[in-house]
């Protein structure tokens, strides 16, 4: 089973498994570390997209989806900043998964 390292704990999930439910459904400092400031309560509940749920993601993912390439694409996110949105994303090996600051965890002009 993949290990998710975020927020400063370790968790487990299923091969294949969206990495923005895994954060969402494990304990309160992951949840509370996925979204910054307001957008924990403006974000899209993981349609793709607000771009809110961008993260740093280092390890064995799927390939971009379409909708995330269009809302990477635009500002405040640079497609080249190399950051995923965490509800596009499916896991599959182990992660260390990194939020930026800013509204959108946007990797520049933070
Ligand atoms: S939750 Fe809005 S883009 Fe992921």
């Amino acid at each position: 089973m993949p290990l998710i390292h975020f927020a400063g704990e370790t968790v487990s999930c299923s091969r294949s498994d969206n990495l923005r439910s895994v954060l969402m459904r494990h304990t309160p400092a992951m949840k509370g570390k996925l979204y910054n400031s307001v957008s924990g309560l403006t974000h899209c509940r993981g349609l793709g997209t607000c771009g809110t749920c961008a993260v740093e993601v280092q390890g064995e993912v799927t390939p971009m989806t379409k909708i995330e390439k269009w809302r990477l694409g635009f500002p405040p996110h640079h497609l080249d900043a190399g950051l995923r949105l965490a509800c596009q994303v499916c896991v599959l090996g182990d992660l260390v998964v990194t939020k930026h600051s800013g509204m959108w965890g946007q990797r520049f002009g933070e």
